[in-house]
């Protein structure tokens, strides 16, 4: 039995998500995989917060506020980061790899999308490899959908729904005429789709970062991020709903890259913006919380993935799918698998 240690970096919606899994799939990970995942520290703002709830079965003290707890916290092979914007979370991670040459698993796609590349030579360097599948899409497997069909296609966009957060909004706007935009947002946190600061979710700009991501993985880099169109939900009245559906349109928050060529040089054009769809459109009956991504390749055409874009279990379980592989790939080069 290969027993693994690994730390949590935030233990909110996603974090408690990795535990629970852990715990639920323990006598499976034992039998099928013979590894143990054993987590040594977990890192939160402020580890002494009155009322504060934890997943049953987790030993509160492994809570911590401070990363220097987490660094002298033994050999660490796994860093799940599940924290919150850039900084400090690429910090804290750079320092893990750095001082223990562990792996990277995160969620977070505001840090990846600025530092991934850096965090990827980083780990690299170290041997190991970094797992952003949850990045994108929630529980949705475009980022190894990605990086397979990369292999041999060649990818000329990438678009679709990339927030779940404005798709549950939208839907709920369209479905409960009466429910006002507050409690729809308030239901939408309540699930744990919705960020604790929603800013980013209805602006565009949670949109953006995973869109970035995929031009990178696709396309080799980003767009110049100034030149990228963002434009939210916020403008979407009530009344622009009921007109839509009047006309038997939907409103659809689509974000999209493409490769295209201007003038002999190839040039990426990306945008994030609300979109009016009909029947006929791949994106109109995608729902609810669920995400949608089409692919176009000179040999497949386009292939679109629809599934959960938030929430903890399609969340976390693709975390714990990237471990998982990281396990099994170490096991085969070791010879022991
Ligand atoms: P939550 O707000 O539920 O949890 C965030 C956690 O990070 C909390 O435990 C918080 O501590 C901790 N944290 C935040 N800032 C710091 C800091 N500076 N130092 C230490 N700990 C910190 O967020 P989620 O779990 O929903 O999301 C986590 C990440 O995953 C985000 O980047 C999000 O964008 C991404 N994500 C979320 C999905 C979802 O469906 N929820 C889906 C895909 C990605 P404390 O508990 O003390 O507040
Ligand atoms: N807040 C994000 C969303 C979480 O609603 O899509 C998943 O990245």
């Amino acid at each position: 039995m290969q027993s693994v240690r690994a730390v949590i970096l935030g233990f909110g919606t996603v974090g408690q998500g990795i535990f629970n899994i852990a715990q639920q799939r323990r006598a499976e990970l034992r039998e099928q995989h013979q590894v143990e995942l054993v987590i040594a520290k977990v890192l939160v703002t402020d580890a002494a917060r009155a009322g504060r709830a934890l997943p049953e079965g987790f030993d509160a003290s492994l809570l911590t506020d401070k990363i220097e707890d987490v660094l002298a916290s033994g050999p660490i092979d796994t860093v799940f980061e599940c924290m919150v914007g850039a900084q400090p979370a690429y910090d804290h991670v750079r320092a893990l790899v750095q001082q223990h040459g562990c792996a990277v698993v995160t969620a977070n796609k505001v840090m990846f999308a600025k530092h991934g590349a850096a965090l990827r030579e980083l780990a690299g360097a170290a041997g190991r490899q970094v797992g952003y599948e949850a990045c994108v899409a929630g529980g949705v497997p475009v980022i190894k959908t990605l990086q397979n069909m990369k292999l041999v296609q060649h990818i000329t966009k990438v678009e679709g729904i990339l927030n779940g957060t404005t798709n549950f909004i939208l839907t709920s706007m369209r479905t409960n005429p009466g429910k006002s935009y507050e409690a729809t947002l308030a239901e939408a946190q309540a699930k744990g789709y919705a960020e604790a600061d929603p800013y980013n979710d209805v602006s565009g700009m949670d949109a953006f970062s995973k869109l970035m991501i995929l031009s990178e993985l696709a396309f080799g880099a980003q767009p110049a991020w100034p030149e990228v169109p963002v434009v939210g939900i916020q403008e979407i009245t009530a009344a622009k709903v009921a007109e839509a559906s009047a006309q038997q349109q939907r409103y659809r928050h689509v974000a999209s890259t493409e490769l295209v060529t201007e003038g002999g040089q190839r040039k990426i054009v990306a945008s994030i913006r609300p979109l009016l769809v009909d029947a006929q459109h791949a994106l109109y009956a995608v729902e609810d919380v669920h995400n949608a991504v089409a692919v176009s390749t000179d040999y497949l055409g386009v292939v679109t993935l629809m599934g959960p874009g938030a929430g903890m279990y399609p969340t976390a379980s693709v975390m714990v799918e990237d471990w998982l592989t990281f396990v099994q790939q170490n096991k085969l080069k070791s010879g022991s698998a």
